[in-house]
Parts: C-alpha cells; structure tokens; sequence
C-alpha cells in the first residue's frame, strides 16, 4: 500500500493513541508473562494452549495458533471482520482523533455515487410501501384487506408493519412509480420490477399481500409478498432479490421493532406471520429470519440487543433442521438458546389465534434448553430399558455435553442423564472426558497441520531439517537486531543479503535501513509497508516473546547459523559455476578430511 507521509503519521497516530493491551483485554482476559500478555486466542477456536502474545512494549500481538499478527488495527480488522479503513476510522473515534479524508477524488465520486443511490433505492421502496398501503385501505378493492381481517390482524397492527396490496397487474406499479419520476431499469435494479427477454418490464408482486422488510434504520430494503388466490407453479410467498441495499444474510425480519423490546431476549420464527400475531399478541420480541438459514451475521446482530434467544420454528423436518443449526450458530456466538415446541402440527400464528397469548406464554416458559431438546431428540432414538441401546445412549449425550463449555451447566445435565439411565454420574463423567480428550487431539492435530502448512507457505514449500533451524535462526536474529547494540556488534558481519529471499531479507532490509540511521525503529511503520498476507509473520518476528536475558549473548547462535549457511551457499554456488579446478581442490580437500 503506498501513503503519504501524512497518512502514516495519522496511522501512527491511531495506534499510539488505542493502547494495544486496553483494546484487547475488551475481547480476552490477558495474563501477564514477564513482559508480555498471554490469553486463549479470540481468533481462532482456541480452546486449550494460549497461544496468543501481546507485547506492550512494541504494541503488536501475535498467534502461534492461527498465524494472525500485527497492531491494533490488524487486530479490529480480523477480529470486528473490518477493511482496514474501518478498523482506522473505528480506533480513531475511539481515541478521538480526528479522521481526514485521504481518499483521491475518483473515490470520493464513487463513494458519493453509491451512497446517492441507496438513497434513491431506499426512496423508491418507501414509495412503493406506501403505493400498496394505499391499495390495501382502498374501498374498491378489498380483497386484500378481507384476507387480513379473516387472518385477524387489527388496523394498528397493519399499520405499524406498513402491510400492502400490489394490484394484480402487470405494471401497475411501473406506471405509478414513472409517474414519480424512477425508470423501470430502477424499479429493477431494487428488485421491484422484471425485464422479460424482450426488453420490456413487468411488476414483479402481482395479486399479493405485501410485507415491506425494513432494517434497523428503519429503511424499506426490500419486500416479501404472500399470494392471495392460490395459482399454479406460483410460490406461497415471493421475495425481493438480492440487491445493493438488501442482504439476507444480514436481516431479520421487523428487527426494526423487536430491537426495542424490554423482554431481554429474541424470539425466531419462521414467517412472516408469525411474527406479526405475535407482535400483535404482545410479544414484541418475535423476529424471522428471511426465508433463509440463520446466519452468523444474524446472531450478531441478534446479540448486540440481548443474549437470549428461544427458537420457535415448526416442528417438521424442516423446521427441526432449521433449529439444529441455528442452535449450532447461537452458541457459538455465544447466546444462550432455549428451544419452544409447538405439537399437533401447528405454527406460532395459529397457535396463538386459537389458545391465546397466555397459553403462548406458557410455551416460553416452559422452553427447553438447547442442550435438552438435543437430549429429547436422541432419547427419541433408543430404548432406555435395553442395556445395549442405553449404553449408545449414553455415549451419544457424552458427544454433545463435550462441547458445553459451562462446568456448572455440564454438571447440572449430567445428574438428569445419570437419574434417567441409572448410570453414575461419574460413569457418564468418564465418557465425556474421554469426548473431550477426543476433540482437543482433534484439534491440536489440526493445529499441527496449520503449523506445518504455514512454516511450509512462508518458505516456499521447505521443510528439511536444516532449513527449519535456518529459518528459526532469521527469525531470532531479525527480532534481536532490532536493539541499537545487537545491531552494532551484527553490522560488519551480516547484510539484508544473507537473508533468505522474501519476507525475512525485506524485514532486514527494512531494519538496516533504519538502524543504520541510527532512527527508532516503529514496529508499526514496519508492519505498513508489508501486504496483509505477511503481518502475521512479521510480528511474530518482531514480538518480544523471545525469552531472552542477554541479547548480545543469545545473538550469537543464530548469527553463526546464518553465517555457516551463507558461506556453504557460496561454495555450493562457485561449485555450481563450473570453476572446475576448484571443485577438484574441495573434493581433495574433502577426502584428506575424511582419513
Ligand atoms: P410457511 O409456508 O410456513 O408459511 O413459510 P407461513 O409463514 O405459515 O405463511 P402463512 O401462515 O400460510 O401465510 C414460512 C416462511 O418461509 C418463507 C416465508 O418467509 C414464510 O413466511 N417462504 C415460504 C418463502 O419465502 N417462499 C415460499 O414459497 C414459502
Ligand atoms: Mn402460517
């Protein structure tokens, strides 16, 4: 990345200013060894050896485990999933440095262009909101609006959802919207209108009830629409597309009203009316998740709001798949889940219509755990009176009380399961551990094979013996020539050339060139001038994790290692040149030495 002197001084600026330790310790409890931090790395699924440093001395932290390396904004970009300007801009704001903007005119266009038109598509979706509003309360027509009344939604409750009819028609809505000044390629591009093979353009929503899904903001991103009259070939519900302002992935339906609820805890559903009756029934909690699996980025959002979430999706297959692997994500976003069944076939929406709010009620309060539902479901699978098939059982709840993180939790589960099948806790205990066990070699091995996987991509697929102590020696010597005085005793004896090729010679000649200045060396200026492929690497070297006491005796080591290798290249490179009569004098030479 090329900066200007200005920019870098800002960057700079930005990392003096955000305290590496401070900002870390918000996300992973460090532990202080000698001078550094230790902790579990909040990278990566860190479950045992903590492998994660942070240096305060030289503001950088690095991973053993998962390669991840740098300063404090490398740090916000992996672990916030930010670009680098955001995690810049983030940091600063927190600091309260005043961000300038370095961007060059094309991009300042462009990002005034996109940003003119989401408004626009924003613009165009709440004028189309209020076209089918206005279809639905139109007393010529209502069909629409004897469909919701039949489905028992009340005025207030229409209204606060913004609920719709688009006509059934093929271009009512184009006409309309033309009116209003937007073109049909527009109406297109937000997903509202469709362009046949011969160039002309049709409304996509025809003879449907309408739910406009707003985000958090309280924009109308997109639309689903529920048909009316039941047709051939045509889907129950239809919904906007993909589009630069709407991503599935990352909304959940009337979020924009559930964000405010008081309940403490999220409620997911699978349709859109479901969420309505049970908005309507008073439990403004209830979200959906789209027509689409739950995300991770949905439970982030999710828990930015509350830590807990009942699922409630139908009891099908479908619907237990559904929880399955939503269950999955929450917890390993680390929400609590609890799971709420309704039997005898039926959805939250109906449910509520024919019992009530506080048989509904009910329901919540006696939702299971996650963990219990998975219980129930394999208990399904076995018969408990058969010593055999209660003993599968048992091994198949040790598999999942293994990845429960929580001691008192797995504890609490063990004595059901030990009052269920009779087994003593301790058994079932044994059989779980060994689980554990199972997943830690599991994952150390995969550990291992990361490990190797990157010592192999940072030297180029070598992995000899002698190359592995050739790297480790440039590693340590990279890192202890850093210091003003281990510099001074190196210089006369080593350049960035006795260095092997690509990231370790760049970073000698980056700290040659500094140090020979006699200038403070800023990891971070360093760090800049690296792709982000190879900050990890870097501040591993440049970390202070070395453990060592004496630096001007510890470089010696490596310092011969280094030296020894480059001269054996040179002879083997003068060898290879075809100075044949000095070849024939090593091979002499050679064979003297072997008497
Ligand atoms: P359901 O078929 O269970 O519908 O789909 P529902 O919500 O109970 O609808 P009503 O009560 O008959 O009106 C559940 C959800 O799956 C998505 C929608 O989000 C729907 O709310 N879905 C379903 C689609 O996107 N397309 C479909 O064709 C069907
Ligand atoms: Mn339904």
């Amino acid at each position: 990345m090329k900066q200007s002197v200005d920019f870098q001084d800002f960057i700079d600026e930005v990392i003096e200013k955000n305290d590496i330790v401070d900002l870390i310790s918000r996300y992973v409890t460090l532990k202080r060894v000698g001078n550094r931090f230790q902790a579990l790395c909040p990278l990566h699924n860190d479950k045992k050896t903590p492998s994660f440093s942070v240096s305060p001395d030289k503001q950088l932290f690095h991973c053993f485990g998962c390669g991840a390396g740098g300063t404090a904004i490398n740090f916000i970009m992996a672990k916030e999933n930010l670009d680098f300007m955001e995690a810049v801009k983030l940091l600063a704001e927190r600091a309260g440095v005043p961000v300038p903007d370095y961007r060059s005119a094309a991009e300042r266009n462009r990002a005034a262009e996109i940003h003119d038109k989401k408004k626009r598509m924003y613009e165009m979706n709440a004028e189309a909101a209020r076209f089918f509003f206005n279809n639905l309360i139109d007393k010529k027509n209502t069909k629409a609006l004897d469909y919701l009344r039949a489905r028992k939604l009340s005025n207030a409750t229409i209204k606060s959802f913004g609920l719709g009819y688009a006509p059934d028609n093929w271009s009512t809505l184009i006409d309309y919207m033309k009116e209003k000044g937007y073109s049909e390629e527009e109406l297109c591009e937000v997903g509202l209108a469709v362009k046949r093979d011969n160039g002309t353009y049709f409304d996509k929503f025809r003879d449907r009830v309408m739910f406009p899904i707003i985000d958090l903001r309280g924009n109308v991103i997109a639309f689903g629409g529920r048909i009316l009259t039941d047709k051939e070939n045509a889907p129950k519900y239809l919904n906007s597309p993909e589009t630069l302002i709407y991503k599935k992935k990352d909304n959940l339906y009337a979020m924009n009203i559930a964000k405010n609820t008081k309940k403490g805890q999220f409620m997911i559903m699978e349709g859109y009316m479901d969420v309505i009756s049970l908005h309507q029934g008073g439990f403004d909690n209830a979200v959906a998740s789209l027509g689409t699996a739950f995300t991770p980025q949905q439970a982030e959002v999710l828990k930015r709001y509350a830590d807990k979430v009942i699922l409630c999706y139908d009891a099908d297959e479908a619907g237990q798949k559904a929880t399955d692997r939503a269950g999955e994500i929450l917890r390993e976003a680390d929400v609590k889940v609890k799971v709420l069944t309704i039997t005898d076939g039926k959805d939250p929406d109906d449910y509520i219509k024919t019992k009530g709010p506080e048989m509904f009620q009910l329901l919540i309060d006696n939702a299971e755990s996650f963990v219990e539902y998975k219980i129930g479901k394999i208990e399904k699978q076995y018969n408990l009176d058969d010593t055999v098939e209660k003993i599968e059982f048992v091994e198949q709840i040790a598999k999942i009380f293994a990845n429960i993180k929580n001691d008192v939790e797995r504890e609490v589960y063990i004595k059901k399961i030990a009052r269920k099948t009779d087994v003593s806790p301790d058994s079932i205990n044994v059989r779980i551990k060994e689980r554990m066990q199972k997943n830690q070699r599991n994952e150390k091995a995969r550990f291992q094979r990361q490990e190797k996987k990157q010592f192999e991509e940072r030297t180029g697929g070598r992995h000899d013996l002698e190359r592995m102590r050739l790297y480790n020696a440039e590693k340590l010597l990279l890192n202890l020539i850093c210091e003003k005085e281990v510099f001074k005793e190196v210089r006369d004896k080593l350049s960035p050339q006795s260095f092997e090729d690509g990231i370790h010679r760049k970073l000698a000649e980056i700290i040659f060139d500094v140090m020979s200045k006699g200038a403070r060396l800023s990891p971070a200026a360093v760090l800049a001038q690296f792709d982000e492929s190879e900050v990890g690497a870097v501040s591993e070297i440049l970390s202070d994790d070395k453990n060592v006491d004496n630096k001007l005796e510890a470089v010696k080591m490596p310092l011969k290692t280094v030296l020894d290798y480059n001269e054996k290249k040179n002879n083997e490179i003068l060898a290879k040149d075809g100075d044949a009569e000095k070849l024939q004098e090593i091979m002499e030479r050679l064979k003297k030495d072997k008497k």
